[in-house]
């Protein structure tokens, strides 16, 4: 479904942000906002704001943002054109019934058929549990402790022995047996046609945030191989980027979440109280994974099994986090194997226990770390220093290195003065960098132009939507084109046309065209950037300064990617460097007419 863009931006006119978002929450103002409790993220002072002006909102705690649409789409669950029908009502806009393409109602509709099927095989299963052939999973269920009420909750389902009933069962609702291949959840051969892949064993359902069935999890009752089988990826199932039980730990009101690796885990830790957990879908953790819980968390405690390989997985997926902003803690349930077994034995104060003493990440990666180094041999305690030395250096806030010093020094009994100035050593002498360089990949070099790039196109947009007044000038020398980054691009060729048609700046409409999370996350970040406290005076030479980095990149980047022997095009973009130098030199170091 497609709504026209004047139907959109009429429905968002109407629909103004501050009355709906006060529809959920508490708002009050201060200076030009509105601020209350963000309801993306668990938090007691509020960091989220409203702007009526701008028609948008942003939350300075968790980043999330955007128009009145993003909101609706975040908080209900909405899809766009849901968002837009909701709305529609609200504000008495009469909707057009709209045509839409036929490829697009094809992929729309193979979609909703998946999901369909996912949602009836899921309704099978569960009826098969309770029917008299279930007995033994019934049994099989209650013998691992769980509740009726909690196997109602999590759907969980029984596939029988004699296969082929799934099958039959979906045939008759009329599905083709080329979308029934395409759900995962038939095999088929030569001699047998289709059949389940799912026999003998507890089902476990697997819904995404929006609660829809995606695929399953079977579990063998009893021992044998392999334990778990799980649905294939498939259109509708991306394993990246969806966790178990993320449904209903979003809605936790606890202020972290709990991430482990089995489905029984997170099962038993919803029924002992711990609603916030969540597992990967049988496979390592992703950035997919990590930004994800990022909209829903600043904290992620980890709880792998005990062994090497799950000391592994923790020491692979710390990294991960880090960078996603999230704050890690590993969560130490020794003698135990995995959180269902703990809680069995010890029940859910002791597993709360456990929990209020989960380690800090780091200070965990550094406790793996002293595995590798003799600390008896002199030798070997001074190369562990040097190398936790070099990990400190990786902390570029002085207060945070400092404050992990600090911890370091008490848990090792070294001098705090003393691996302070081993830090300063490496920092000083360069010691540090190459194995800084190893550990943060060959191509951190490449990554810090690459954002320092970044930083000065959101800058610019940032300016020109705060600063309308200075778009006359920038634009007569920079052009859309100019910005590098596909996003900021996109950005700021919408702010151009407005700005040129209209001669004013709507940011909230620019959210309409972005109905991916991640894109409006970025958007929101980028059009609510905090600006650099210039003073009227330094905000020409500053503007100024960035739109020549711009420039430049852009040239740069131009002729990075021309053809060899394509002498014309080299040509021109050698003149626009030298017409570059000249306006530099003609304007010194502030266009003529910008402020200061
Ligand atoms: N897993 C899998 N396939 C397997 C084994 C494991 O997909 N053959 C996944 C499942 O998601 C499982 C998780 O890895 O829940 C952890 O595996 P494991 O620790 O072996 O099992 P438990 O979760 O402890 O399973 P149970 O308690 O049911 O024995
Ligand atoms: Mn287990």
């Amino acid at each position: 479904m497609r709504y026209s863009d004047d139907v959109i931006e009429e429905v968002r006119i109407r629909s103004d942000i501050v009355d709906v978002i006060s529809q959920y929450v508490r708002l009050q103002k201060k200076g030009n906002s509105y601020f209350g409790l963000c309801p993306f993220h668990n938090e007691r002072s509020p960091s989220f704001s409203v702007n009526r002006e701008k028609q948008m909102y942003y939350c300075f705690g968790c980043g999330a943002g955007g128009n009145v649409y993003t909101f609706l789409m975040e908080y209900e669950n909405y899809s766009f054109p849901e968002a837009v029908q909701y709305l529609a009502r609200q504000a008495g806009v009469n909707l057009p019934v709209v045509e839409e393409s036929r490829e697009a109602r094809a992929q729309a509709d193979y979609k909703t058929s998946l999901l369909g099927i996912q949602k009836l095989a899921a309704g099978y299963y569960y009826y098969q549990l309770k029917q008299d052939h279930g007995a033994y999973a019934r049994e099989y269920l209650q013998g691992r402790g769980l509740s009726a009420e909690t196997i109602h909750q999590f759907g969980l389902g029984y596939a029988q022995k004699s296969g082929g009933g799934l099958y039959r069962y979906l045939k008759e609702k009329g599905y083709s047996d080329e979308l029934l291949k395409d759900s995962g959840l038939f095999q088929a051969d030569e001699q047998r046609g289709m059949y389940d892949k799912f026999w003998n064993r507890v089902i476990f359902p697997i819904t995404d945030v929006q609660n829809r069935v995606i695929g399953f999890g079977g579990r063998l009752m009893g021992e044998g191989k392999p334990k778990y089988l799980n649905s294939p990826e498939t259109k509708i199932f991306d394993k990246g980027r969806n966790l178990y039980g993320l449904s209903r730990a979003r809605s936790s009101r606890r202020k972290n979440i709990i991430i482990c690796e089995g489905y029984m885990d997170v099962i038993s830790m919803h029924q002992a109280g711990f609603t916030n957990a969540v597992a990967s879908l049988g496979t390592a953790l992703t950035t997919g994974h990590s930004s994800l819980l990022r909209r829903y968390t600043q904290e992620v405690l980890m709880i792998y099994d005990s062994d090497e390989a799950g000391i592994k997985a923790a020491l692979r997926g710390i990294p991960l986090l880090r960078a996603a902003g999230i704050h890690a803690k590993v969560v130490d349930l020794s003698p135990y194997k995995d959180p269902d077994e703990f809680i069995k034995a010890e029940g859910g104060e002791a597993f709360q226990e456990r929990l209020s003493q989960a380690e800090n990440s780091f200070l965990f990666q550094i406790r793996m770390l002293e595995r590798e180094f003799d600390l008896e041999d002199p030798q070997g305690k001074t190369d562990f220093y040097r190398a936790v030395a070099q990990r400190l250096l990786e902390f570029t806030q002085d207060l945070e290195r400092e404050n992990y010093i600090a911890a370091i020094a008490r848990r090792y009994q070294v001098e705090k003065q003393q691996l302070h100035k081993l830090v300063n050593n490496l920092a000083l002498t360069g010691a540090g960098i190459p194995a800084r360089q190893e550990v943060r990949g060959p191509n951190k070099r490449k990554e810090e132009a690459e954002s320092a790039r970044e930083k000065a196109q959101k800058l610019m947009l940032t300016w020109l939507v705060n600063k309308p007044e200075i778009f006359a000038e920038v634009s007569s020398y920079l052009k859309p084109e100019d910005f590098t980054t596909p996003l900021y691009r996109q950005v700021a060729a919408m702010l151009y046309e407005q700005q040129e048609k209209e001669g004013v700046f709507t940011p909230a409409r620019i959210w309409n065209q972005f109905q991916d999370p991640e894109e409006q996350k970025a958007a929101a970040s980028l059009l609510n950037a905090e600006l650099p406290m210039e003073s009227e005076k330094e905000l020409g030479k500053a503007v100024t300064d960035t739109l020549l980095r711009i420039l430049e990149d852009s040239l740069q980047q131009q002729r990075k990617k021309l053809e060899p022997g394509d002498m014309k095009a080299l040509q021109k973009n050698m003149e626009k460097e030298m017409e570059l130098k000249k306006m530099k030199a003609k304007f010194g170091n502030k266009l003529p007419n910008l402020p200061g």
